[in-house]
């Protein structure tokens, strides 16, 4: 059983996408485990993105990721970061393939909605940055 850090972007709130995107989630079978409706400072903004620091779209991710709410969540599930990965779409909206949510609801890649962990290591050093221990609940899902 996997575990990987989700977020709703301040476009996808500002365009009301959140329980689209959290329902092609469920509709799937993952299970949610966590989730923040917040506005990201730009200390934890500048961390969660500290991978791309210098590269010439950090400036304005950084202004964009902190314009507004963020929904950020915690998904589990087996092969959960590469079933998110898959259901998302790649990060340039124009590769992004038809039946992905970026593909379908996202024309540019700085305004692309939604964030979602590449790996499992990422997607715990992301986790621990958004939520504490704690906040993540452990429960059974009916089958
Ligand atoms: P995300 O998955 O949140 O990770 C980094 C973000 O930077 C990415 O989505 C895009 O919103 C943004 N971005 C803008 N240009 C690029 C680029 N050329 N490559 C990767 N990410 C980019």
């Amino acid at each position: 059983m996997e575990r990987t850090f989700i977020m709703v972007k301040p476009d996808g709130v500002q365009r009301g996408l959140i329980g689209e995107i959290v329902a092609r989630f469920e509709k799937k079978g993952l299970q949610l485990v966590a989730g923040k409706f917040m506005k990201l400072n730009r200390e934890l903004a500048e961390r969660h993105y500290g991978e791309h620091a210098g590269k010439p779209f950090y400036p304005p991710l950084l202004d964009f990721i902190t314009s507004g709410p963020v929904f950020a969540m915690v998904w589990q599930g087996d092969d959960v970061v590469a079933h998110t990965r898959a259901l998302i779409g790649k990060t340039n909206a124009l590769d992004a393939y038809p039946g992905t949510i970026r593909a379908d609801y996202a024309v540019h890649t700085n305004y692309n909605l939604i964030h979602g962990s590449d790996s499992a290591e990422s997607a715990a050093r992301e986790i621990g940055l958004f939520f504490a221990p704690e906040e993540l609940v452990d429960y059974e899902l009916a089958s």
